[in-house]
């Protein structure tokens, strides 16, 4: 005899695209059931099993795929720099304005001045455009507080915005993003700070999920970078890397080596880089905003990339210097006109080989039974439409852990 299944809610009246394996994997006229916010059941709606349920909904139509997650963003930072933007566009280099004490420190010295409750309100702000267009899980880095006191802060912050909105928050230590003014000519002095002092406070804090450093000519260097992932490693924290964004300096291998959750940027790296990121099952981030926002000309190996199976996220950068991005679906279009992505590669990128790069990937970024019912039903004929339109509205119901969450 069939057991009759009860569940909390049903979902019916849409064509479903599960990302599972990373390909569209659609099913058509589909069911989702959900008990305890995780999905028990999916498939035809017209196998559905025996079942009784709580609360059925009806979607009347469009497409359903994993909810978005933003696996690289920097939402938490004081004042913008729309100055910095017009002077590049007047051709000063983003590495010219880094060297003139603007760029990253420019936002250190704004974040360090504002309080908690004025960083939550402008994070709060920029989270709500990424949630109202997709995404229900959102990484958030540090890197522009630079001291104990204000990584913290920064890191608490960005925590909190899970108190207020339907997202998951991963939060990410970025204490290597830069040389703060008061460690001026003195980068290895800097590390040993926070080796010895800001990574054991932070994993004590609670407050980290992971690590990242940046690793280029104008941040930090291969050997510091080692120092800080031992630590990090030591303490029981993943790591991640910002590498090969404006030079190929040797990140990469480095991030490889530790088992990085994912290396960022890229677009220097090179084929030993690509080949030690596939033996260590590290994720490729790219990120067309800050390409575009630089107007990089050199392009991340995207074909390489496939050759060696390294699976690929895109995701915002969202940050004040070079990516003020606050869509995500707008750089799954990028991905797919810059990068040469398909469709459906970005949509992977921003669902399932995002979770892999938070190390979420067992129950985020792809719908199948026992992962959490975090979705979307988008007004669309296709889910290619989702990397085809720029901009627009296309988000009919957002669900959060199997309830109807929308965002105002
Ligand atoms: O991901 N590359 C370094 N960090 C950021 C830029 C941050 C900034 O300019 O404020 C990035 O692009
Ligand atoms: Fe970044």
């Amino acid at each position: 005899m069939n057991q009759e299944i009860h569940f909390d809610s049903l979902w019916v009246g849409f064509h479903l695209a599960t990302m599972e394996d990373g390909q569209y994997n659609t099913v058509t006229d589909a069911a989702i059931g959900v008990i305890g916010g995780n999905i028990e059941w999916l498939g035809k709606a017209n196998a559905l099993p025996v079942h009784t349920c709580d609360t059925k909904h009806d979607l009347q139509g469009g497409w359903v795929t994993p909810g978005l997650i933003d696996c690289h963003t920097h939402l938490v930072f004081g004042g913008n720099r729309a100055g910095e933007f017009e002077q590049r566009l007047n051709g000063v280099s983003y590495k010219q304005i880094a060297e003139q004490g603007g760029g990253i420190a420019a936002s250190v010295k704004a974040t360090r001045e504002e309080s908690d409750e004025q960083l939550l309100t402008s994070s709060a702000r920029r989270l709500r455009s990424l949630l109202k267009d997709g995404v229900t899980t959102v990484e958030v880095k540090s890197g522009y507080g630079l001291s104990l006191e204000h990584e913290l802060k920064m890191l608490k912050v960005a925590r909190s915005l899970a108190e207020y909105f339907p997202v998951d928050v991963q939060t990410t230590c970025l204490a290597a993003h830069a040389l703060p003014a008061e460690y001026q000519g003195q980068a290895d002095a800097y590390i040993d700070y926070v080796c010895a002092e800001m990574l054991p406070a932070i994993a004590q804090s609670g407050l980290a999920d992971a690590v990242d450093a940046f690793c280029e000519g104008i941040a930090f260097t291969p050997a510091q970078v080692e120092r800080y992932f031992q630590t990090a490693q030591g303490l029981g924290l993943p790591v991640k890397i910002h590498s090969e964004q404006l030079s190929s300096f040797g990140g990469t291998q480095l991030a490889a080596q530790y088992h990085a959750l994912s290396a960022d940027h890229l677009e220097y790296m090179t084929e030993a880089d690509i080949a030690a990121m596939a033996s260590s099952g590290t994720v490729a981030v790219l990120l067309p905003g800050a390409y575009f926002t630089l107007r990089e000309t050199q392009q991340p190996p995207v074909n390489l990339l496939r050759d060696y199976h390294v699976p690929m996220a895109i995701a915002t950068d969202a940050n004040p210097g070079t990516s003020p991005v606050l869509s995500l679906r707008l750089m799954m279009n990028m991905a797919c006109t810059l990068f040469g992505f398909t469709p459906e590669e970005a949509l992977a990128g921003a669902t399932i080989h995002a979770a892999k790069a938070l190390g979420l990937e067992q129950t985020h970024g792809s719908l199948s039974v026992g992962k959490t019912a975090d979705f979307i039903c988008w007004d669309v004929e296709s889910p290619g439409e989702l990397s085809y339109w720029l901009g627009g509205e296309l988000l009919k119901t957002r669900v959060k852990a199997g309830e109807v969450a929308h965002v105002a």
